[in-house]
């Protein structure tokens, strides 16, 4: 019998969080519930660029270097998140981007890796590079043309050559066109990286799922795993949680919609071999960055395995069942 997740060990797939050492130093139930459960911990925002450079001149890699230094004591995996992200470049970076020079980005890659990476096996190098479309137009994207992502890539593999090289993208779960649109698109731009032999080891699944986007089908996202596990890749699932839809029912109500949004999900998943194991964005509703903000009480959304009160709920169970039966 496993008890809790179990850190997930024995069945060869792991459990991990996104965390903020603020959040574990000040709350000793999140804390336990972090050495509990996980295996791996997410930097959910610590390692980010404007987290760590807010401006030229300030270095400020204090949390995240508080959070590697508990991931050690307690034998945690680090997920390093993220080398390149739109919405966490810092204005003075974009300016500097926008002037075509690729030293900005390496000399960042060079500070972050430089910094964490004996402790990272596995990297985020794009967060979010697609649209439904096919690139997405970042700063990134305009400076340096579509050969950012493999250039980004070909750098972090530099500076990191041990380390697993990630890109990690959302909206890939349902059926509705943009989805299928966005399926389209990811698969497009792997298949591109592959065929010129640009250092890439897996993709990231967020997983924000969302109980107002319809049912989930397994005749939609199980052949896209496949498509991606045909190309060599290995797959995370990186931020998994649940948007609610309907916040009038019985919290018992809520509470069961969202684990079983995440057990048909799980099912589908799970049942694919690349999938190395799974991220959930937080662990307690009171952290997730769903909230509306201001929002409590019966208002809070509860998308995570813990209520605010760090009290498991059945989306918990939802995880330790599947990962235990994987
Ligand atoms: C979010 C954090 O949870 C927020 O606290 C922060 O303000 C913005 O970023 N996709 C990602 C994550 O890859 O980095 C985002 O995290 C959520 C969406």
């Amino acid at each position: 019998m496993l008890t809790p997740i179990d850190r997930s060990r024995t069945a060869g797939r792991y459990f991990g969080a996104a965390v903020r050492f603020d959040q574990i130093a000040g709350n000793e139930r999140l804390r336990d519930a972090v050495l509990r459960d996980c295996s791996s911990i997410t930097p959910e925002i610590h390692m980010k660029w404007d987290a760590l450079r807010p401006s030229p001149d300030r270095w400020t890699p204090g949390p995240a270097d508080d959070l590697i230094a508990f991931a050690r004591q307690n034998g945690l995996k680090v997920r390093g998140h993220a080398l390149i992200w739109e919405q966490s470049t810092p204005a003075w970076a974009k300016a500097a981007i926008a002037g075509a020079d690729w030293a900005v980005v390496r000399q960042h890659f060079e500070g972050v890796i430089g910094r964490f990476g004996d402790d990272i096996l596995e990297w985020d190098v794009v967060n979010e590079p697609i649209d439904a479309h096919g690139l997405r137009e970042t700063t990134f994207f305009k400076a340096y043309g579509p050969d950012y992502v493999a250039r980004a890539l070909t750098t972090a593999r530099e500076l990191a050559p041990r380390a697993k090289l990630v890109i990690n993208d959302y909206s890939f779960e349902y059926d509705n066109p943009v989805e299928d649109a966005r399926r389209a698109s990811f698969l497009r731009l792997l298949r591109e990286l592959r065929r010129a032999d640009v250092p890439l080891d897996g993709v990231g699944l967020q997983a924000h799922l969302d109980l107002g986007k319809g049912a989930l089908r397994r005749e939609t996202l199980a052949p896209f795993l496949t498509a991606i596990a045909d190309l060599g890749l290995e797959i995370s699932v990186t931020e998994l949680d649940v948007r609610e839809h309907d916040l009038s029912l019985s919290l018992a109500e809520r509470d069961r919609r969202v684990a079983e949004e995440v057990s048909r999900y799980l099912d589908i998943v799970m049942d694919q071999p690349a999938v190395t194991g799974v991220t959930t964005w937080g662990l307690s509703d009171s952290h997730s960055w769903l909230q509306p903000s201001g929002a409590r009480g019966a208002n809070l959304n509860r998308g995570l395995p813990y209520d605010a009160a760090l009290a498991p709920k059945p989306m918990r169970e939802a995880l330790r069942s599947r990962l235990a039966a994987a």
